[in-house]
């Protein structure tokens, strides 16, 4: 009997979507995403403290020593070099959310991720530097990847932000599903939305189409998903990031999987091409409620995760000086 997932397989490159390394190492995926709150929940685990303790380490012997951002950006690329070991791809490291409105200081942040992934022999190719979708971290972007620094563009609600991310030459772009799917059950007061009618599944598809259509080479990654009725909607994304628990499910179900997103269908539907300049981008953006609201809220939690992995930093690195 094949399963869902290995069926899936068959269909998109299946990515975990995850801090937890054994997970990484049981599902061994293709590729693996990190962000904030997912190293906020790992750094928590006694399974992982040999890692955290290690970044520690680095970082006060180091000459960046008492500055926190430093030790921060040790301990991302200490569990993204974790991680690698068990994939055979790419890891996303995400760029501190509060540059999500400063070009300069996420191009200095992606260089910092690199030279520092670099300097512990992974190369470039390997990484994926993970940044907010706004006008700003686009820009970033589309300079990176100049330098050969490849990006995966995160927090993405609108098709303003996938049109954008397609036009400045971005190597990979996240769609949320299941963020989206949220907003809509709030304000439309239900429990669920069938997965026909989910914004978020029509989100993605409506990406893809318009990606392929007009011969992108941006990579489309579902992300975000509540339910395996999502990603099963998605089966023929370009890929697909799951949750430890979500790929068990698929593990356990009975395939075989449809496809459902094809290169014929997104002819078909892909729509016309949309010239994108900063003005139309953001009146677009703004003129989708749920986009705007998902954006900003993203951007505040990510940060407010940030904040604590930060004050968890500081109360280990005391009670190491003790
Ligand atoms: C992955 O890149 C995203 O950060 C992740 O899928 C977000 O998922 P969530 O909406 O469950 O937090």
């Amino acid at each position: 009997m094949i399963t869902q997932l290995e069926s899936l397989r068959h269909a998109s490159l299946v990515v975990a979507d995850t801090g937890d390394i054994e997970a990484v190492a049981r599902w061994k995926p293709q590729d693996a995403t990190t962000n904030p709150s997912l190293l906020l929940t790992s750094a928590q685990d006694p399974r992982f403290r040999h890692l955290v303790d290690a970044a520690l380490r680095e970082w006060s012997n180091s000459s960046a020593r008492g500055d926190l951002s430093a030790a921060m950006d040790g301990l991302f690329v200490q569990f993204g070099r974790e991680i690698l070991k068990h994939v055979a791809g790419r890891v996303s490291t995400e760029v501190d959310a509060r540059l999500s409105f400063d070009e300069e200081g996420s191009i200095a942040k992606a260089r910092r991720f690199i030279a520092l992934y670099e300097k512990q022999g992974v190369s470039r190719e390997r990484i994926l530097i993970k940044l907010s979708t706004t006008w700003e971290g686009i820009r970033a972007a589309e300079k990176l990847e100049k330098e050969g620094i490849h990006c995966n563009m995160t927090l993405l609600f609108s098709f303003a932000q996938a049109v954008a991310c397609a036009d400045a030459g971005v190597t990979l772009i996240s769609p949320f599903v299941g963020r989206i799917y949220d907003w809509y059950k709030s304000a439309r007061k239900v429990d669920d939305i069938p997965v026909e009618d989910d914004p978020g599944v029509a989100s993605v598809t409506k990406i893809y189409g318009y990606y392929k259509k007009h011969g992108y080479k941006t990579q489309v990654m579902g992300a975000s998903f509540r339910k395996t009725d999502q990603i099963l909607a998605l089966a023929g994304c370009d890929l697909l990031t799951i949750a430890p628990d979500l790929l068990d499910k698929l593990s356990k179900a009975p395939g075989p999987v449809e496809r459902k997103l094809t290169l014929e269908n997104a002819r078909k539907t892909g729509g016309d091409k949309i010239h994108m300049d900063e003005k139309t981008f953001r009146w677009m953006h703004n003129e989708d409620a749920m986009a705007t609201d998902k954006l900003a809220e993203g951007i505040r939690k990510f940060d407010a995760d940030a904040r604590k992995l930060e004050n968890l930093i500081t109360s280990l690195a005391a009670a190491r000086a003790a």
